[in-house]
């Protein structure tokens, strides 16, 4: 589907859609609501429909948020999973391709009105400054700007944040070493401009895939298509050729040229502090703007955890990487894997819950995800926990960190590691971009003698008759799940939970 028309009918089914009639400013406004509001996990989509002074136009923000049942329906899956289980099924799902098809330009929403040279005027749109000391309003945060490669035609969607410079200029910051920058210094090495398109109100599936790196080959609509199990259908961009999202609200498509540059940022970001300071970006000049009818400008807050756009489907993405890599590479064992959406957007934190098979199997696992390339970067807390502990549950990894960690000999520190200058924990800004790393074991200790004494788990059988009676002792919601039981007499050995 990729409409996002669409994906609010059905959170707005689930009633995780809260509309916003009454007039409110792009200026600060908007951004304080959504913090405000998006500060309670789980908290609604935010749909503003009248942004005052931008009459015609709405603004959709906190889209995923912090919703489990959002991320569920943006990947086509039934909301309700819990968190293990929706990284299990989405990890099955990013393993798929299907390629996009390009479907007649004129019947497509997106060309319900171009604008073209002069007529364009981006100071139209309500593009947010969400934050006081953010260096100007925002056009591009819930974006992806699509490109192609000069010279190997590959083509890349990377969510890339925007500034807006005037009616026609917007500020692309990317950073080194990704994909669309290095499409930009190919096009500029060889005295070219990089034809750009940019989508300003995009299905958050999109988003979802085109802020994770899949690879300076792998088209993401390829990616979305094998998500949805449909293909994202496209329209060619009649300035660029670029194909854009057939059913996208905003999108504009533009060049940059070489050495076009103008001072952007800084911008409130995920860790919870502005990122860089104000600098050189380049510029898109942009020459055509598509909108839909009442277009619907998606905005992406970047802030700590709850409020933060990007944090549960960036932990979650990361935690499902890290798991397929351990599969790939054949480490046993592995029972689940958790990136916290809370630790600095999921980059801060991972952890990894296994059945300890042999002397070392949690420290081999550790170092790994300490430097997999699905978690490497930023990462700072590594936690191993056992079968019977539930990755995802902080009080569960606490009690674990708690118990069956000695610290004299189960941390260790890695220095030197991969991180980013927007880590605001070092006042050096030139040493951030180096990390380091803590890896914890807190699994059993398995080394003779053995243990001094067995956990306290109620019995199974106990449970089952409990769950069984658990309306008729009058009992509120659904019975839990312990994470392990105490198994019956016959049955050796400790029992996993029942699913
Ligand atoms: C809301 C949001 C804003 C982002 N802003 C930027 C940005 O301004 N610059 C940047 O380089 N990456 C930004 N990222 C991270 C990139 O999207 C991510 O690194 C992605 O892998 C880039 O795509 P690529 O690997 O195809 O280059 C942002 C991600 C999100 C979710």
């Amino acid at each position: 589907m990729t409409d996002l028309r669409e994906w609010l009918a059905s959170v707005e089914a689930l009633g995780q859609l809260q509309r916003i009639a009454a007039p409110v400013d792009p200026d600060e406004e908007l951004g304080a609501i959504n913090y405000l509001v998006a500060s309670r996990e789980g908290a609604p989509a935010l749909l503003f429909e009248n942004p005052r002074g931008h009459p015609g136009c709405r603004v959709l923000s906190n889209s995923l948020g912090s919703s489990l049942d959002r991320l569920a329906v943006t990947y086509g899956l039934e909301p309700g999973l819990r968190p293990l289980e929706l990284i299990a099924a989405a990890r099955e799902r990013v393993g798929r391709r299907q390629a996009p098809v390009e479907v007649d330009a004129a019947a497509a929403p997106v060309n319900a009105t171009v604008r073209r040279g002069e007529d364009v005027d981006l100071t139209t749109l309500p593009a947010p400054k969400f934050w006081p000391l953010d260096g100007g309003r925002y056009i591009g945060t819930g974006t992806v700007v699509i490109t192609r490669h000069p010279e190997t035609g590959a083509l890349n969607l990377g969510t890339y944040r925007q500034m807006l410079h005037g009616p026609r200029e917007v500020g692309l910051y990317v950073s080194p070493g990704k994909d669309g920058l290095q499409h930009l210094q190919a096009a500029w090495r060889r005295g070219e401009p990089l034809p750009v398109a940019a989508v300003y109100g995009l299905h958050p599936l999109l988003m979802v895939v085109g802020s994770q790196s899949f690879g300076a080959n792998t088209n993401e609509y390829d990616v979305a298509g094998g998500i949805q199990g449909a293909p994202v259908e496209v329209v060619r961009g009649e300035v660029t050729g670029l194909p854009i999202p057939a059913a996208a609200e905003i999108v504009v498509e533009g060049f940059v040229r070489p050495g076009d540059e103008h001072g952007e940022g800084p911008l409130g970001e995920f860790t919870g502090y502005y990122g860089r300071p104000a600098g050189a970006a380049p510029l898109i000049r942009v020459e055509a703007l598509h909108l839909r009818a009442q277009p619907i400008l998606t905005a992406a807050m970047a802030a700590e955890y709850p409020v933060c756009e990007q944090a549960l489907f960036i932990a979650l993405s990361r935690a499902a990487r890290l798991w397929d890599d351990f599969d790939q590479l054949g480490v046993p064992g592995i029972r689940g894997v958790y990136a916290h959406p809370a630790a600095a957007s999921g980059f801060g934190l991972v952890v990894v819950s296994l059945e300890q098979r042999y002397a070392g199997h949690a420290a081999q696992a550790l170092a790994f995800a300490a430097q997999s390339p699905a978690t490497a970067y930023y990462t700072k807390w590594i936690v191993a926990v056992d079968e019977d502990v539930d990755p995802s549950d902080l009080n569960q990894v606490l009690w674990a960190m708690c118990v069956r960690c000695h610290p004299m000999q189960d941390v260790e520190v890695l220095r030197q590691t991969w991180s980013t200058p927007l880590d605001p924990s070092q006042n050096d800004e030139a040493l951030r971009p180096y990390g380091a790393k803590v890896l914890v074991n807190a699994c059993r200790d398995q080394r003779p003698p053995g243990h001094t004494a067995p956990r306290a788990l109620i019995g199974e059988r106990t449970y089952r008759q409990v769950v069984e009676r658990w309306d008729e002792l009058g009992l509120a919601g659904p019975p839990p799940r312990p994470p392990a039981l105490e198994p019956d007499a016959a049955s050796p050995g400790r029992a996993a939970a029942p699913a």
